[in-house]
C-alpha cells in the first residue's frame, strides 16, 4: 500500500520526525528555512498532507489553482489564523490544529512576562550585565506588586483558563474575564473568576491584562488606541496570543507616554520584525514567540499532529479538526 505523501514545512523535534518517517512518505525540512509561498502552492499539487506552522501563510490565493492533491493541512500549533480555512474547505481540504498540549507552557510564559514586566526583570538583568549596578538601595528599580492584584483575561479558552489558575492559585490575584460567549458558571467558579460583559467593562478594572483570544481578521486591533486608553494608568499588558490583536503603534505610544506601566510581549503583527517603537519602549519585555517552546510541549504538539493524520488517513474524523 502506498503511504501518504506528507510535507513538513519546518524542522520539528527529532523524535516526532522519526515517528512521521515510520508512518508516512515524508519530506522534512532539515535546513529549517521558511518555504517560499510559491513552494507551498506547488506542494498543494504534490502532497496528500501539508504540515504548516504559523510562519506559513496559506491565504485564499494559495488554493486558487488546478490539480490540488492535498487533503489535509495538519497545522503544528493551536492558532490557525494564517490559514484561510474557508478557502481550504471550499477545495475539500481538512484543517486540524494542536490544542490542549500547549496550554500549560503558554500560560507559564504569559505569567513569566507578567512577572518580568511587573518586577522590571529584563531591565534589571540588562543593568547588571552592563556593569551599571551600584548595589542595593531602597529606591532602586522599584516595580509593582503582583500578588493580590486584579488580572483581566481576554479570551477564556484553555490557555486563558490555565493563566487564571496560575494567577489565582499562585498569586492570589482577582481574575476578571471577557469572552465572546458566556463561560459556564462551574468553569468561572473553578478559577474564582468573574465574567464581565465587554472589553470596555474589563479594562478599567484591571492592574494587568493578558490576551488569550485568537488572532486573525476578526480580532485585528482588538486593543486599539481607544481601548488601550481605558486601561488603568500604570497597568501592564501581556500578549502571548497574536500580534495583530494589539495596535502596536498605539501600544508603543501609551508606553512611551508613561500611560501604561509596561508590557510583556511574545508575539508581533509582522514577525519576526519588531517595531522600533516597541524595542525602545520603557519597561517592555520582548520575547521571540516562545509560548509553547519547551521540549515536552513541542514533542506533544508533533504527536498531536500525527494522531490527527492517523485518524484522517484511516477514515476517522480527526480529533482536532477546525475546518
Ligand atoms: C500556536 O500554537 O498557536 C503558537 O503560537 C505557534 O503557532
Amino acid at each position: 500500500m502506498t503511504r501518504p505523501r506528507v510535507l513538513v514545512t519546518r524542522a520539528w523535534p527529532e523524535t516526532v520526525e522519526a515517528e512521521l518517517a515510520r508512518r508516512f512518505d515524508v519530506t522534512l525540512n532539515p535546513a529549517d528555512a521558511a518555504l517560499a509561498p510559491e513552494r507551498i502552492r506547488a506542494a498543494l499539487g504534490e502532497y496528500d498532507a501539508i504540515l504548516p506552522t504559523v510562519t506559513d501563510r496559506l491565504g485564499a490565493e494559495m488554493f486558487d489553482r488546478p490539480g490540488i492533491r492535498t487533503r489535509i493541512l495538519a497545522n503544528y500549533g493551536v492558532g490557525f489564523a494564517h490559514i484561510d480555512t474557508a478557502a481550504a474547505a471550499a477545495r475539500g481540504i481538512a484543517v486540524t490544529n494542536t490544542p490542549d498540549v500547549l496550554s500549560d507552557c503558554t500560560a507559564d510564559l504569559a505569567m513569566t512576562l507578567l512577572l518580568m514586566a511587573a518586577r522590571r526583570a529584563g531591565e534589571g538583568e540588562r543593568e547588571l550585565r552592563a556593569g551599571e549596578w551600584t548595589g542595593w538601595r531602597p529606591t532602586h528599580m522599584i516595580g509593582t506588586k503582583v500578588s493580590g492584584k486584579t488580572l483581566g483575561i481576554i479570551g477564556f479558552g484553555r490557555i486563558g483558563q490555565a493563566m487564571a489558575a496560575r494567577a489565582k492559585g499562585g498569586f492570589g490575584m482577582r481574575v476578571l474575564v471577557q469572552n465572546r460567549s458566556a463561560v459556564a458558571p462551574e468553569v468561572l467558579e473553578t478559577h474564582g473568576a468573574g465574567q464581565v460583559a465587554s472589553i470596555e467593562a474589563l479594562l478599567p478594572e484591571c492592574d494587568f491584562v493578558s490576551l488569550h483570544c485568537p488572532g486573525g481578521a476578526e480580532n485585528r486591533n482588538l486593543l486599539d488606541a481607544r481601548r488601550l486608553a481605558l486601561m488603568r494608568p500604570g497597568a501592564i499588558l501581556v500578549n502571548t496570543a497574536r500580534g495583530e490583536v494589539v495596535d502596536e503603534a498605539a501600544l508603543a505610544a501609551a508606553l512611551h507616554a508613561g500611560r501604561l506601566g509596561g508590557a510583556g510581549l511574545d508575539v508581533y503583527a509582522g514577525e519576526p520584525r519588531v517595531p522600533d517603537a516597541l524595542l525602545t519602549a520603557p519597561n517592555t519585555v520582548l520575547l521571540p514567540h516562545l509560548g509553547s517552546a519547551t521540549r515536552e510541549t513541542r514533542e506533544a504538539m508533533g504527536m498531536r499532529v500525527i494522531a490527527n493524520l492517523d485518524d484522517f488517513f484511516a477514515g476517522r474524523p480527526p480529533h482536532d479538526r477546525v475546518a
